[in-house]
């Protein structure tokens, strides 16, 4: 049932979202570049240092009704979120620095609004990690904790989650960690009881992403995933996931690069204009690029980056536009840059009787500037989804696809690419949850 014609209806699935009382937990697995510039932006914006930019929670409006009706609160307004003031921040990771030593290592926020915010990030102190180099190369750490089976590291965690729950009122749980070398799910991977008898026999295939969302799930924990390790992509995740009402969301975020991607793929099938070849590459120098220069982990990264355009353009269906579409990706480490990459993007597009034309893009952009305001709505919109009874317990949340690069979606389901679809599904999701008319974008009955 929609708006634009139906203006005002009520859909059938509202929902009695519980109110968002009390003190909201963040977890987040990794305190590096994307979050600590997380923690402290969220930090600023409390003290009216600057704007949350970039973040749809708390910037962002939702049309309701007809457009004659001119009824578009903020979307904070409308659906029931945790207020910034309310968020509570703890993690992990493999180093001991605290997260004003992390911010200041990661250089992407200017020394002087580090150092206004200095009391506060030092507060925060990372738990040690469950961590193996196995599954990231490139790293060494130091502050992990030690087990005699993974069964042992997920209790751990178990442990820091019970403990933490102690000090808040509610718990989500993001991973703002490392990418990890490319593990396709194995038969460890089907159910809850294969995992867990895994995790007693130290299976390879359980990397420590996995330790950390199971533990997160098995408490009832939401757990988003903002690398793209295939970390809750495998049935036993989901099972869980649904069995423990703790809503799960991945994989990757999606901010520079892929974004402009599912933005103009989108333009070009809308126009039915072919492309023959799309060449994207990069240069970055944080941490991330230095993990991304194992060709293990770049091939996970690699991977999540492909699968955009395939499902855009549906070669399948338009053979003559995309059938021969080649498509290649390049991540290259390159120190000078640090946080600030840039990307470049070469299209090769024709258009009627099969003229050739091309498009360039180069994006400078900002990484972490662009990824903090993503963890920020997951977070916010994972809590708000385990409170909303018709999504807390459906497992993965593919309203969320809006912010990821390779989105989870149903088995056999192929996942939304396309921004504006994504953005569409995302609204229309909160409007159902709060019992609002869908909007269609029909508008038949403004020309009666
Ligand atoms: N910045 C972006 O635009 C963007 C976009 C999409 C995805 N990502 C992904 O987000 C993740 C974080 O990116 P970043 O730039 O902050 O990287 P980063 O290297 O600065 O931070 C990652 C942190 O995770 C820690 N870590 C690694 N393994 C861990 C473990 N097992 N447990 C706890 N901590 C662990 C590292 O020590 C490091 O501090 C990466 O996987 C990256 O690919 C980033």
């Amino acid at each position: 049932m929609g708006i634009e014609e139906q203006g005002g209806q009520k859909t059938a699935g509202a929902d009695k979202v519980a109110p968002a009382t009390g003190k909201l937990g963040v977890m987040v697995v990794g305190l590096g570049a994307v979050a600590t510039t997380f923690i402290a932006g969220v930090e600023a914006v409390r003290r009216g240092l600057a704007k949350p930019i970039g973040s749809l929670t708390q910037m962002g409006t939702i049309r309701l009704g007809k457009r004659t009706e001119n009824k578009s609160p903020l979307i904070k307004d409308f659906v029931p979120l945790a207020g910034l003031n309310d968020l509570v921040f703890t993690g992990w990771d493999i180093f001991e620095d605290n997260v004003y030593e992390s911010a200041a290592h990661a250089q992407v926020l200017e020394k002087e609004m580090l150092d206004q915010l200095k009391p506060y990030l030092e507060t925060i102190k990372p738990l040690p990690a469950v961590f193996d180099q196995y599954y990231v190369k490139r790293l060494h750490g130091t502050h992990v904790k030690k087990g005699k089976n993974k069964r042992d590291l997920a209790d751990q965690v178990i442990a820091d989650i019970r403990e933490f729950k102690k000090t808040v009122d509610r718990v989500v749980m993001i991973w703002c960690a490392s990418t990890e070398i490319f593990i396709e799910p194995t038969a460890v991977h089907q159910s809850i009881a294969a995992f867990e008898k895994g995790l007693e026999n130290d299976d390879i295939g359980i990397a420590p992403s996995q330790i950390y969302a199971y533990a997160a799930l098995s408490e009832g924990v939401p757990f988003a995933n903002g690398a793209p390790n295939l970390t809750v992509d495998a049935p036993a995740m989901v099972e869980l996931s649904k069995k423990n009402a703790a809503p799960i969301c991945g994989k990757d975020f999606k901010t520079g690069q892929t974004m402009m991607k599912t933005v103009l793929a989108p333009a070009f099938k809308a126009r039915m204009l072919g492309v023959s070849g799309w060449f994207s590459t990069n240069i970055l120098g944080n941490r991330d690029g230095e993990v991304l220069d194992d060709p293990e982990s770049f091939k996970t990264k690699e991977e999540s980056k492909l699968g955009s355009l395939d499902y855009i353009f549906q070669p399948e269906l338009y053979p003559d536009l995309y059938k021969d579409l080649y498509h290649k990706i390049r991540i290259n480490y390159y120190p000078p840059r640090g946080d600030q990459k840039e990307a470049w993007d070469n299209i090769d597009i024709f258009g009627w009787l099969g003229y050739p034309m091309q498009i360039k893009v180069n994006f400078l952009c900002r990484d972490s500037i662009l990824a903090a305001p993503i963890a920020l709505d997951l977070v916010l919109f994972m809590d708000l989804a385990k409170r909303a009874p018709s999504l807390r317990s459906i497992g993965i949340q593919e309203w969320l696809s809006f912010y990821l690069k390779s989105p989870q979606s149903a088995p056999g389901l192929y996942p939304e690419h396309d921004l504006f679809i994504q953005s569409m599904k995302l609204k229309n999701t909160l409007r159902h949850i709060m019992g609002a008319g869908l909007i269609t974008h029909l508008g038949l009955e403004y020309y009666d």
